[in-house]
């Protein structure tokens, strides 16, 4: 008699694998390393190897993997209730997270709207941007990243992402990022934000005029890791009130520590008018947000807006925990291993060719690796991107252990997006490890 497979255990990393071909449709699994258990910047797979995890499962658990307090957080709520739809029962954590976001977020922000994700925190924030302005038209920047359901999908400026899902909605312009190494704008001089300015001709040529909300991630993500210059939010601020919109600042990946700020926007003089958030609100368990002022949020009338799962009271007491450990000391940290790393990345491109540029805050930095004998890259500016370089440099990692972000809209940067606990002598070893990589790909 044959024995049927356990379909209650596992066997191995393979057996993982093979059951997500089989039973998961066929998105992105680059990685291969399915997770076992984890704990603090460590991820062990099913055969007890263990991995530094330099990528947080994409800039999540800022707080560490397993977090103590954010897990006995979680477990206390869970033993008192799951799911009471907080829409229909107001819940205490609800209460308490929008009191804690109105208290942590910049300025004048203050009512917050609960759902799951990032995406649905962006969908939901344009929302509240055509309701408050009466105006339809979104702007959006390219090699942007907000999210895949169609809405958001619009704002993301990136082909790669779209093909074959159009149409999405209707009334989205895009105007050019702020990516200073392959400015396209000021051609090679110095920066005069001139990319900031454009967005009066995009309005001019692109809109009717009827502007609702520009949506901007303070720091691009997916896009490679762009610091936009000084002064570039405060002018882009400018114009979008000018015309009547409002400014929607995407923090679902900036926020919650990882620029070595709680909010990124807090690096620039500007207070959003709507503040997007998701990824490491609550490290991991399910959450999204976005924060206004009162003025804007009470645009919204009962029944405007609603998500059954949305203010989870688990994921939002877990969120409450997540915010008093970043408050502990964890941003402080995430500020000071970030500005080592910064300068331990300038070495590196000071010592490698393929090394194109460095750039990013706190714990958000990017390398962005380059063919230096190739012709010149798309933007005319520098040298090709090496996207193929990046991911044999991303294996290599692998293979010594680490688990490191190879994206970017060229895919060609290596993102460093640790756990914001991590320690100099761990951040030490990645930066090793990939000098090591660098070294072998440029022989
Ligand atoms: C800036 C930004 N906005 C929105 C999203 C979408 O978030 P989610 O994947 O939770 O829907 C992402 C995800 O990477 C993001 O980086």
């Amino acid at each position: 008699m044959t024995s049927e497979p356990d379909r209650d255990t596992v066997d191995g990393n393979d057996d993982v694998v093979g059951r997500y071909d089989d039973y998961v449709m066929p998105i992105w699994k680059s990685l291969n390393v399915p997770v076992k258990r984890a704990s603090n910047c460590t991820v062990e797979d099913y055969e007890g190897n263990e991995y530094l995890d330099v990528f947080s499962g994409i800039s999540v658990t800022n707080v560490g993997h397993n977090n103590e307090a954010v897990v006995e957080a979680a477990k206390a709520q869970l033993d008192e209730f799951v799911h009471g739809c907080s829409y229909v029962h107001p819940s205490e954590q609800v209460a308490r997270l929008g009191e804690r976001l109105a208290e942590i977020t910049p300025g004048d922000l203050q009512k917050s709207f609960f759902c799951n994700s990032g995406t649905e925190a962006v969908e939901g924030a344009i929302k509240l941007a055509r309701k408050y302005t009466g105006s339809k038209e979104v702007l959006a920047l390219e090699m942007a990243f907000h999210g895949r359901t169609l809405g958001s999908l619009a704002l993301t400026g990136n082909k790669a992402y779209k093909s074959e899902m159009a149409p999405t909605i209707n009334d989205v312009a895009h105007v050019a990022p702020p990516y200073a190494y392959r400015c396209q704008m000021c051609s090679g001089g110095p920066c005069s934000c001139a990319c900031a300015d454009d967005l009066e001709r995009v309005i001019g040529t692109h809109t009717s005029g009827d502007l609702a909300a520009v949506v901007v991630e303070p720091v691009m993500g997916e896009g490679g890791i762009i610091v936009p210059p000084n002064g570039w939010l405060e002018r882009v601020k400018e114009i979008t009130h000018d015309h009547g919109g409002l400014l929607i600042v995407d923090e679902v990946q900036t926020g919650y520590g990882r620029t070595g700020e709680m909010f990124a926007t807090e690096h620039f003089d500007v207070v959003p008018d709507i503040l997007p958030q998701a990824k490491g609100i609550a490290n991991g368990m399910p959450l999204g947000a976005f924060t206004a002022s009162a003025e804007v949020a009470d645009a919204f009338e009962a029944g405007d807006h609603l998500s059954t799962f949305g203010g989870n009271p688990v994921a939002c007491a877990a969120a409450l925990a997540t915010i008093d450990e970043l408050e502990d000391g964890i941003v402080e940290n995430a500020r000071e291993q970030g500005a080592w790393l910064s300068e331990r990345l300038a070495d590196l491109e000071a010592e490698f060719d393929v090394v194109g540029d460095t750039r990013g805050l706190g714990l958000m930095q990017g390398v962005e690796l380059v063919d230096p004998d190739g012709d010149t890259g798309p933007m005319g500016v520098a040298p090709e991107p090496a996207p193929k370089v990046a991911k044999q440099v991303g294996n290599r990692l692998k293979e010594s252990g680490i688990i490191i972000g190879v994206g970017g809209y060229h895919k060609n940067v290596m993102r460093f997006q640790p756990p914001l606990t991590i320690s100099r002598d761990q951040l030490s070893r990645a930066v090793d490890s990939l000098h090591d990589a660098l070294a072998e790909v440029e022989t």
